[in-house]
């Protein structure tokens, strides 16, 4: 019989940028688990072939998909709105939408003179301000769950270490890891422990946004994929799947004293000096 401790069935779980890599992955394996999961998107289209997808490999799947851009606030209404309408409760938000954009980076041809500003300031609207407003309006229904609800907030290993050419996103990630302890404190002491907020922060994995910068199109490594694999002990990007168990941890019971904290799934990436 498996641990109550891990157990998810029956929660209700919001996923935002849904239909992703990574997310998409998390959001296929908590549906397999029995929770009911929202995938929150911007595309009714991508959603609606998510579903269809996690629904044939699971056909007892609870799930739903509601279109919604992390950044308007009306459609993050309706769509909590409509989640309370169907399964009344919510139990957990994970922050899965983020990226990154070319004109908020500095290549190796650039310097930080050539920045484009605004391009800086769209990245920071999608990850900082794209965690904190689903945040803030899932928020009420967080607080009504009855005691053990769970925020999962997508970090990066950028956050916390420059990584070069990423200025904007590095930023975000960083203000994302400082909102979650703020969140945390917050909630912690005004719940006893209710409300959980928690950063998770992948390492490198293979995405549709990295791709082209890490691998060549034979599939072998770019310069940059190379160094990466090379200052990860592993030696290798992370695959998607390796994120499921930090994921579980940190929505299930089983991280009931845990808060405020970063959860790193880097293949050592974050330990190694280089040396
Ligand atoms: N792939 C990696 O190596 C890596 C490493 C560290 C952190 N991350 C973070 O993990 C998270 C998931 O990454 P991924 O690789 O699955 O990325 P991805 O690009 O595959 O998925 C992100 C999803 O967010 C959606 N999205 C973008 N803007 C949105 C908006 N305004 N509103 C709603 N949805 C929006 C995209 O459509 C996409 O479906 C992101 O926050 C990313 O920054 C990824």
């Amino acid at each position: 019989m498996s641990s109550p401790l891990f157990k998810l069935s029956g929660k209700v779980i919001v996923i935002t940028g849904a239909t992703g890599t990574l997310t998409g992955s998390a959001a296929d394996y908590l549906a397999a688990q029995g929770a009911r999961v929202v995938y929150l998107g911007r595309t009714q289209s991508k959603l609606d072939d998510a579903l269809a997808k996690v629904r044939a490999a699971h056909p007892a799947a609870e799930v739903l998909g509601l279109a919604a851009d992390v950044n308007d606030r009306p459609a993050l209404e309706r769509a909590r709105d409509e989640v309370l309408a169907k399964w009344g409760r919510i139990d957990a938000l994970v922050n899965g939408a983020g990226g990154n954009q070319p004109g908020a980076t500095i290549t190796p041809d650039k310097t930080f003179a050539d920045l484009d500003f605004n391009a800086f300031q769209q990245v920071v609207d999608l990850n900082l301000h794209g965690t904190v407003l689903p945040t803030l309006v899932f928020a009420p229904a967080l607080l009504a769950a009855g005691g053990s609800a769970s925020v999962v907030n997508f970090s990066s290993a950028s956050a916390t270490r420059a990584i070069t050419r990423v200025v904007g996103y590095s930023a975000a990630k960083a203000a994302v890891e400082n909102f979650t302890r703020w969140l945390a404190v917050d909630l912690g002491r005004r719940t006893q422990g209710g409300v959980r907020v928690n950063s998770l922060v992948p390492g490198f994995f293979l995405g549709e946004q990295n791709r082209r910068l890490l691998t060549n199109e034979d599939g072998t490594l770019t310069a940059r994929g190379d160094t990466i694999c090379r200052q990860t002990p592993f030696g290798r990007f992370g695959q998607a799947e390796e994120l499921h168990g930090a994921i579980h941890f940190l929505l299930s019971d089983a991280s009931k004293f845990v808060t405020g904290t970063t959860v790193v799934v880097d293949g050592g990436f974050g330990a190694f000096s280089g040396v």
